[in-house]
């Protein structure tokens, strides 16, 4: 059955590519942007735009109460386009506070509409050094320091906040690196690659399937014939999501970019 969805941050890498896998899905979608000139775009991927900013917490409340939606699902990140290395400091320190501030507003709006579920984006190299592949339950590298610091710190907050807010649940997607359209890169060129199609993947996944707790993805599993079915199921595969997994890995490869 169709669910009531707020998705902020639909305008993001995977908003945009998130938006029309859960209208195909028959969910019923809520998908905010700052800016005004993205809600056409919005609506024509089959979203009804709200325009709000994450920090105002009184009109986001609004805006969820209004949505009525069952599930909360959060891609919101403040990095540029272009992970230009000049700008990434500060986008560094706006993203953590995203994370935690942002992520605190959303909770609160989440609970007070009555929301079942959240599901939020979170990163995959957040781990302490330790035995490779990491597993969800290895220990996060909380003694960063530098920049690195300032990253762990917001994805420690982001995690216990959509964790630890009964009765909503809470389900954490720690991506890999994105590649695909919306990003910088077109193909698989870092560790632990996944196409944002991959991820918005998973997030639909996680709509209807698994329980609370975190979710990593993890290169190749289980291993599918197609490469971008690879990467669906690195982080998807994490859930139980055979039926799905499957129809998707047959979708045209061009949808891929
Ligand atoms: N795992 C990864 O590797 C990873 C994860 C995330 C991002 N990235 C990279 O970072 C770059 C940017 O990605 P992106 O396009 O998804 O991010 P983005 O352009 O920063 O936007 C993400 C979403 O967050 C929204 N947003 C940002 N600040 C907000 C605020 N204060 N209140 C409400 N909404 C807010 C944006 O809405 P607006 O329309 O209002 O801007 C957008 O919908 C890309 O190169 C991407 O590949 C990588």
């Amino acid at each position: 059955m169709g669910e009531r969805i707020f998705l902020a941050g639909a305008s993001g890498a995977v908003g945009r590519r998130l938006v029309p896998l859960l209208v195909a899905a028959g969910h019923r979608v809520t998908g905010t942007t700052r800016v005004s000139e993205k809600a056409d775009e919005l609506r024509g991927l089959g979203a009804e735009p709200v325009i709000v900013d994450v920090f105002d917490a009184a009109a986001l409340a609004q805006k969820i109460a209004a949505a009525r939606p069952a599930i909360v699902i959060h891609q919101l990140t403040d990095l540029p386009r272009d992970l230009d290395p000049q700008k990434m400091p500060a986008a560094l320190v706006r993203n953590a506070r995203i994370r935690d501030e942002g992520t605190k507003n959303l909770v609160a709006a989440a609970l007070a509409a009555g929301a079942r579920r959240l599901i939020a984006q979170s990163i995959a190299w957040v781990y302490a050094r330790g035995a490779e592949p990491h597993r969800e339950e290895d220990p996060v590298d909380t003694a960063a320091e530098g920049e690195r610091s300032v990253t762990i710190r917001g994805v420690v907050a982001l995690e216990e906040r959509v964790l630890e807010a009964p009765p909503l649940e809470g389900i954490v997607l720690r991506y890999g690196f994105l590649y695909g359209p919306g990003t910088p890169h077109q193909r698989a060129a870092r560790p632990i690659p996944v196409h944002v199609d991959a991820a918005a993947f998973a997030a639909l996944c996680a709509v209807d399937r698994g329980a609370s707790g975190i979710y990593k993805h993890r290169r190749g599993e289980p291993a599918r014939r197609h490469r971008e079915g690879r990467a669906r199921a690195g982080l998807a595969g994490r859930l139980p999501v055979a039926a799905a997994l499957g129809k998707a890995s047959r979708r045209p490869s061009s949808s891929h970019g």
